[in-house]
């Protein structure tokens, strides 16, 4: 049977879903709430690692109903295919590169169950739409026509917006068909009354002559004049592609070009962003660049361990952990040596050495064909596979006092290294996140206590 005559049976279930959801208890959840500063300003970013079903419903519980203005989704595509992330390491002086899972889009109930998973997010979405938000939902050919029919009846075919066409040169080319060279991203907006900040692109003039019309204001640059005018609805912009300085080696990252366009046009300063199948993080990002508070979700650890990375090198604002999924710590640290000094500013000087990262291979997800050559660094080198590090102090809300994580052609974090603290008797706390995604948390404990 078509799709086609399931499509409004699916619609109508997961309406009746989302609104058993809706009215459900409070979830339970674990919160952890991190500084980077002693500055204990209200924390509005958000961090979920776990499904966003359960982000979405925490939010609703916690007072986001009607607070956001923007929501980017850039789901899935029902590819059929599994992503992966890649990471270079650097054993005993070669690099070596590593690849593993990142998140699979495989249905065993096949499309149907994709709508189903796609359409009730959608439907609990909704409710936290501001009066003049937006929603922005990231899709391909494959899908885009279910998801319009979807997204006319939950927001209201009043309330579509445009289809952006983003399109891109690289990726394959086909003989048999016209090469793909777009995605599709539906707009929709919750009001008549929603914030749109028009932004501006370049138009290039016939011939990139000049038109010397009078009132127009004409400019020029390598390739002629041009004017600007308002962005149009078809955005040409490159994909991260492999020499991209942007490039995380997270497949399926977007450019940040794109989420720029769409946060400073559908957004405010005092805008709170969302994205809830954050991927790499581009959204995260770009909000925080852009100054808005943001709230980021994915369901796979190695894209929490990036987004926490990637905030790391722009040096974010603090932001809160939430997480569902409490995965078991399955790295250890070894320490070689650990030592304390008073300062002369009645302060204390730790200084920290480590020996050794411990993995339990067992529970480590990889490809049955990696394990003995990740045994052998483990053997050999076993620090190169720690890619991040952070020494957090205290308990309620932790302060980073310490971070060091590998960045571009650096590929090695700091295997020595000291930080400054006011009170021995403090938790202290080492948070390594390996190059696999796995994160671990390790006390630390001074002599003296
Ligand atoms: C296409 S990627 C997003 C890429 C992202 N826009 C970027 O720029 O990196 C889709 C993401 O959705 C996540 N995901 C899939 N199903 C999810 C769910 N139910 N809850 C949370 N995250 C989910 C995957 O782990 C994956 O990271």
């Amino acid at each position: 049977m078509s799709i086609l005559f399931e499509l409004a049976d699916i619609v109508k279930d997961c309406e009746l879903k989302a609104k058993k959801l809706l009215i459900r208890e409070s979830i339970l959840y674990s919160e952890e709430i991190v500084q980077r500063s002693e500055n204990t300003e209200k924390l509005d970013n958000i961090l979920y690692y776990g499904d966003n079903i359960n982000a979405i419903l925490d939010l609703l519980n916690n007072g986001y109903k009607g607070k956001i203005d923007l929501i980017y989704i850039d789901p899935p595509f029902y590819t059929n295919a599994s992503y992966s992330k890649q990471m270079e390491i650097d054993y005993l002086g070669e690099k070596k590169v590593i690849q593993y899972k990142a998140y699979s889009d495989i249905y065993k109930n096949g499309f149907k169950e994709y709508l189903e998973m796609i359409t009730i997010r959608l439907f609990l979405m909704r409710e936290l739409l501001s009066d003049r938000g937006s929603i922005y939902v990231h899709i391909d050919f494959r899908t885009v026509h279910y998801i319009k029919i979807i997204m006319d009846y939950i927001f209201g075919s009043e309330f579509f917006l445009n289809e952006i066409i983003w399109s891109y040169k690289s990726g394959g080319s086909s003989k048999k068909h016209f090469s793909r060279k777009h995605d599709n991203i539906l707009v929709y907006t919750k009001t008549k009354d929603y914030i749109f900040n028009p932004q501006k692109e370049k138009s290039y003039n016939r011939g990139y002559k000049p038109y010397r019309f009078k009132g127009v204001t004409e400019y020029e640059d390598k390739l002629g004049w041009y004017t600007l005018v308002n962005l149009k609805d078809v955005w040409q912009i490159d994909m991260v592609g492999r020499t991209s300085r942007e490039r995380i080696g997270y497949e399926t990252q977007k450019p940040e070009a794109l989420l720029e366009r769409i946060i400073l046009t559908s957004s405010d300063d005092e805008s709170i962003v969302a994205d809830f199948f954050s991927g790499s993080g581009t959204t995260i990002a770009v909000a925080e660049k852009s100054n808005r508070s943001w709230i980021g979700s994915d369901s796979g650890k190695s894209s929490i361990a990036t987004i926490m990375k990637r905030l790391a090198t722009i040096d974010s604002k603090a932001y809160n952990i939430i997480n569902f999924n409490k995965d078991l710590d399955i790295g250890y640290i070894k320490y070689k040596s650990i030592s304390y000094d008073k300062t002369d500013r009645n302060t204390f000087r730790i200084d920290i050495s480590l020996e050794r990262y411990n993995l339990d291979l067992e529970n480590l997800n990889i490809n049955k064909k990696d394990i003995d050559i990740i045994s052998e660094i483990l053997e050999n080198d076993s620090l190169s596979l720690v890619d991040y590090i952070c020494i957090k102090i205290g308990k309620d809300a932790p302060i980073i006092v310490y971070e060091d994580y590998r960045f571009g052609k650096s590929l090695r974090i700091k295997e020595s290294f000291s930080f400054i603290i006011d009170r021995l008797n403090d938790d202290i706390e080492l948070n390594i996140i390996d190059v696999f995604g796995n994160l671990s948390t390790n006390d630390i404990k001074l002599l003296s206590q």
